[in-house]
């Protein structure tokens, strides 16, 4: 298994070296990681589940709504080597704005459907780890034969105690390290906006202000 790439802020790039939609870039401080690189870093995760996984009847879960993107390209890239059993999703909401508030509630998935089963738990990125901590608890409880993870981004900075030590327990993929900052793009998101963005960047703190509720 590859290491996560380790992102740090200085190599934050400016908005105009990438192309960025007109719409987001005065709200960015700037670009942490491109389009491009995030693209070949799933490519290689996939490369590294099909070796691992081959030969389970995967299903694999898809954590709604930041994951959705990640989850996308990953398993396209993971039929081409593997076959995935099936696809499920799982609704996790942890955040309220920028923050996290500490519970997890679920829905959207029955977990009775893991017993017994090889799961792959795709997550965008794992912050304070309330919410994959949570979710691999409840699998756990439901009798999985095995749980794999992958997950685009990690902020280790953030990370709670004994996260380290839960992820260790079992395969876990991850993408990219990044610093405590709150970042957007690639299917994450600040209250439903910036989805769209095609790379991870870093909100202005005034974005915070100006973005519209979550209805
Ligand atoms: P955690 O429970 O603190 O690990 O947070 C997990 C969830 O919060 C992730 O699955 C994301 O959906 C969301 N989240 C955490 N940090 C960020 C961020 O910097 N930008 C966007 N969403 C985030
Ligand atoms: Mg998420």
């Amino acid at each position: 298994m590859s290491l996560p790439i380790d992102v740090q802020k200085n190599r934050l790039c400016s908005v105009d070296q990438f192309p960025v939609d007109p719409a987001y870039r005065s709200h960015l401080e700037g670009i942490l990681i491109s389009e491009g690189e995030i693209s070949s870093r799933v490519d290689r995760i996939a490369e590294e589940l099909a070796e691992a996984c081959a030969g389970q009847k995967l299903v694999a879960i898809c954590m709604l709504d930041g994951a959705l993107h990640f989850f996308d390209a990953l398993v396209y890239n993971l039929h081409a080597l593997i076959p995935v059993a099936e696809i499920e999703t799982l609704k996790a909401k942890s955040y309220s704005g920028k923050t996290t508030t500490g519970s997890v509630t679920f829905s959207g998935f029955d977990f009775s459907k893991a017993r017994g089963r090889d799961v792959l738990v795709v997550e965008d990125i794992v912050d304070t780890g309330t919410t994959i901590q949570a979710t691999l608890d409840h699998l756990k409880a439901h009798d999985t034969k095995s749980i794999t993870l992958a997950a685009l981004f990690a902020k280790p900075d953030r990370h709670q105690p004994g996260l380290k030590e839960a992820l260790a327990a079992i395969p876990s993929y991850i993408g990219f390290l990044i610093p405590n900052e709150f970042v957007v793009g690639y299917g994450l998101d600040f209250n439903g906006s910036y989805r769209g963005l095609r790379h991870l960047g870093i909100l202005k703190e005034e974005a915070f202000q100006v973005a519209q509720p979550r209805r």
